[in-house]
């Protein structure tokens, strides 16, 4: 099956490509902030006719169309396009994000990252891969020369406290923060021991499910804040190379 989700996640980047740097439709989700693109829903149309296609009965859950229940075990929890604001803005910084998951366990994780053209791709407890070369998370340990990620949430004009707190703590500890703008990514840099740490306080399963894996298989932690496992409908994301978790949580947990 993972030559297959790598087969549509390359086809639907290759369709954002095509109209990458055009002029786009842009609508507005929750906010003005929050949009989406024409681009978005065409390549969710192609991945979702794809898995209809060559895998019936399996379920669908995806950014804009939402659930479309199965009938196997099997679920495929797909971003179309990981980074819209940087895609609609013209910086080449999106991917694709694709899990397929096994009776709620995520069994294959696919990013392609589409202006590299870099398929990063895990099966579980066969490792994780970027293009064919095998990723293996960092190995430091002291956060002071650690390289971080995050990301904001579309809601962070509401709601700022929660998310700048964390992000001025981890400035300030680490030695420098990123915001790329693509979950996703941000968790494939993790594998490849690129970021040492990456954390989101409020994301969706689309974003992070296929990075989860890559990071695990690459021999990476996640958790929420918390320390409890990533599942369907967790909101909060931490991954890290496992050396630096437990003090990452800890300055997610202050006030
Ligand atoms: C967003 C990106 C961004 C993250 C947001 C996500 P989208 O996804 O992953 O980096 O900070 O929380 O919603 O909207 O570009 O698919
Ligand atoms: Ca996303
Ligand atoms: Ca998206």
């Amino acid at each position: 099956m993972l030559p297959k989700v790598i087969e549509i996640a390359k086809e639907a980047g290759e369709l954002i490509k095509n109209n990458f740097g055009k002029s786009h439709e842009i609508k507005y989700k929750t906010n003005v902030a929050n949009i989406v693109t024409e681009t978005d829903k065409a390549a969710e149309d192609l991945i979702i006719k794809f898995v209809n296609k060559n895998f019936p009965g399996h379920g669908i859950l995806s950014e804009e169309i939402g659930m479309i229940k199965g009938t196997t075990e099997y679920l495929w929890v797909i971003d179309p396009l990981d980074g819209t604001t940087n895609f609609a803005h013209g910086l080449p910084i999106f991917v694709v994000s694709i899990a397929v998951l096994k009776n709620n366990q995520v069994i294959y994780g696919v990013v392609y990252d589409i202006m590299r053209n870099v398929v990063y791709k895990a099966e579980k407890g066969c490792g994780s891969f970027a293009n064919q070369n095998r990723l293996s998370v960092s190995k430091r340990t002291d956060l002071a020369k650690c390289l971080l990620a995050t990301g904001f949430p579309y809601d962070v004009a509401k709601n700022p406290s929660n998310v700048f707190n964390k992000f001025t703590a981890f400035l300030r500890k680490s030695r420098a923060v990123r915001r790329l703008g693509s979950a996703a990514l941000d968790s494939c840099f993790v594998a490849e021991g690129i970021f040492d740490g990456f954390w989101e306080v409020s994301i969706f399963p689309w974003d992070i499910l296929a990075g989860k894996l890559i990071i695990e298989e690459a021999g990476g932690l996640v958790s929420d804040f918390n320390g409890n496992k990533i599942g369907i409908n967790t909101k909060q994301f931490l991954a890290t190379n496992g050396l630096i978790h437990k003090d990452m949580m800890k300055i997610l947990n202050e006030n």
